[in-house]
């Protein structure tokens, strides 16, 4: 008996699939068909393939031409795989030509040509969502090139006054819009990244035109507002997300797991830095002004594995601030410090200082450590008192979260509901200490 084998992500099963496998079978007498797992996908690059492994597997059994259905999970397996079930054959599109030919050594290699003008990449494409650039930060660039990389969203408009924006967008089919509502009539989503005290104004414009908004986080330095703009989105039937990149990474939300699992017992203390020093010591009244100070631009994502980790009921909270700008509330640095019921917890944040930039929870059996810098990490480690059983993870991280925050995006606007990434309990509770902040009520001084 001749058994052949063959591999792919079949997302979205389509014709050049059904003759690619139909041809693998008549290679010989049994066919197997290996089906990319979807963490595999992700270490690979493929970030968003619609369909679930097992929806496509099962896509793929009532099909009914492959013998045999099994899972890829890891690179390398596809050796262990034709010793294990003994393969004669090797097949795949011709769009892998040669890139297989090491199999040679185990069976024979063969290249079926691929069927022309089909590929699921082509059919997540055609339900493509239009999303629109809205802010003047270099951030916005990235947004622009990662975007492009999640098939299903293309951005078709952009509103700023950075001239890198400009640059990059010129020559293709995204128009530079002169005011915001021009922008909001061309696209269907918007991504805004506008200074804080701006967001409200932005998210409300936007969603009352009809538009899902993913906006940077805090979404607005009030309370009140914050809960009001996710009530009429919600009330419209729209998306709004907070965007906070960490948020959507892989290696955040392993963690997130694991902590929630148990694996360093119970948490009793969680310790989150982030600083990135500029040269703000240096900044006059109207660059000040305009810029995000400190616990804008890092509060978000530093409280985020406090929220997250100890939920948003905490008893007693310390803010502690060096201050730029009194008048323009502006921090060069901000300590907060929570007292929730058996959890005491810490986030350090600043543009104008410097620290180590690592995350540490602690618990009763062990803790979980982050390098720096821990929100955009691949990597973390869980240790404990006895060195021999400490766990490394890693998780691929491509474009520092921000495709799969846009993936993230793409499919709360397609299935209707927000994943559960991010709730909003949590994106309100940073509003809230944003808003005590800038009202000075009870904010400590360093002078
Ligand atoms: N294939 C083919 N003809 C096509 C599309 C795919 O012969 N038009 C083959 C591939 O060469 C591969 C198998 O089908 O051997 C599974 O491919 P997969 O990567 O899952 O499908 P694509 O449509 O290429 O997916 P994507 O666009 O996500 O890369």
């Amino acid at each position: 008996m001749i058994k052949v084998i063959t591999y792919g992500t079949f997302d979205l099963l389509h014709h050049g699939h059904i003759r690619l496998l139909q041809r693998a079978k008549a290679l010989g007498d049994y066919l197997i068909v290996g089906v990319t797992t979807d963490d595999f996908d992700k270490s690979r690059g493929k970030i968003n393939v619609q369909q679930s492994l097992m929806e496509r597997i099962e896509a793929l059994q009532d099909l009914g031409i492959a013998d045999e259905v099994i899972a890829e999970e890891y690179e390398g397996q596809k050796i262990d795989d034709i010793k294990r079930y003994d393969i004669d054959i090797f097949t795949v599109g011709s769009d892998w030509e040669g890139h297989f030919d090491y199999l040679k050594e185990y069976c024979e290699v063969i290249y079926l040509k691929r069927t022309e003008g089909i590929s699921s990449s082509e059919i997540r494409r055609r339900q493509g969502i239009r999303l629109g650039l809205i802010g003047d930060s270099p951030v916005l660039c990235k947004y622009k090139r990662e975007a492009e990389i999640v098939n299903g969203i293309d951005v078709t408009a952009v509103c700023t006054d950075n001239e890198e924006i400009m640059g990059e967008v010129q020559g293709q089919d995204i128009s530079v819009c002169s005011s915001y509502d021009e922008l909001l009539d061309l696209c269907d989503a918007v991504y805004i990244i506008t200074h804080p005290s701006r967001h409200y104004d932005d998210i409300k414009r936007a969603l009352l035109k009809g538009r899902h908004v993913l906006c940077e986080s805090p979404i607005t330095v009030k309370y009140g507002e914050c809960m009001e703009l996710f009530r009429l989105a919600s009330d419209k039937g729209l998306v709004l997300m907070d965007a906070i990149k960490t948020a959507y990474s892989t290696a955040f939300n392993r963690l997130l797991l694991l902590v929630k699992g148990g694996k360093i017992g119970k948490v009793l203390s969680i310790d989150s830095t982030c600083t990135s020093l500029g040269n703000i010591y240096e900044w006059d009244k109207s660059i000040i002004r305009k810029s995000w100070n400190s616990i804008c631009a890092w509060g978000p994502t530093a409280l985020l594995p406090i929220f997250q980790i100890a939920g948003t009921g905490y008893r007693k909270k310390t803010l502690t601030s060096y201050m730029l700008s009194e008048e323009e509330k502006f921090d060069a640095y901000t300590k907060i410090d929570f007292i929730f019921p058996g959890l005491a917890a810490s986030a350090r944040v600043g543009t104008g200082a410097k620290s180590e930039g690592d995350l540490v929870i602690s618990g009763t059996k062990g803790y979980i450590y982050v390098p720096a810098p821990w929100w955009k990490t691949d990597y973390f480690e869980v240790r404990y008192e006895n060195q021999e059983n400490n766990r490394r993870y890693f998780y691929q991280l491509d474009g520092e979260g921000i495709r799969y925050e846009i993936l993230a995006f793409l499919r709360a606007m397609e299935s209707g509901k927000r994943k559960n990434y991010l709730n909003e309990d949590v994106s309100g509770m940073i509003v809230k200490i944003i808003e005590e902040f800038e009202s000075g009520t009870g904010v400590q001084k360093l002078i």
